[in-house]
């Protein structure tokens, strides 16, 4: 089954937890992603966030799966690094 075969899925916070956990579901039923998180420490929430390298297995993960992956580090508080996101995956990926 491939139900999300020939879409794009733009994920947020997806290089861990349940974003990356649907960035692989997603892949795995057929659809390329974009992955972006912000990929490294901030001083709130206080938490441990992601680092750069999960981002880099992720794409090598979902790329192992036969589908197209694009990331970017970025905050999504940054209105202008998310907006350039989108565009590049537009551009890239379609959709
Ligand atoms: N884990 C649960 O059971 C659960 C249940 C319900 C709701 N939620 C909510 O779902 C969301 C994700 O939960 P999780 O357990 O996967 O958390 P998580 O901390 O494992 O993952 C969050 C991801 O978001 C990224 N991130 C944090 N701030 C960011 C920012 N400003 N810009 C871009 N990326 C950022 C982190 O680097 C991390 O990779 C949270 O808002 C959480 O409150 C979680």
């Amino acid at each position: 089954m491939a139900e999300f075969a020939g879409k794009v899925a733009f994920i947020t916070g997806a290089a861990h937890g349940q974003g990356r956990a649907v960035a692989l579901a997603l892949a795995q039923q057929g659809a390329d992603i974009a992955a972006l998180d912000v990929a490294r420490q901030l001083a709130y929430p206080g938490y441990r966030l992601a680092e750069a390298d999960e981002l880099r297995t992720l794409q090598a993960e979902v790329e192992g799966l036969g589908r197209r992956a694009l990331v970017f580090a970025a905050d999504v508080r940054d209105e202008a690094a998310m907006a350039a996101a989108v565009r590049q995956t537009a551009a890239e990926l379609g959709g």
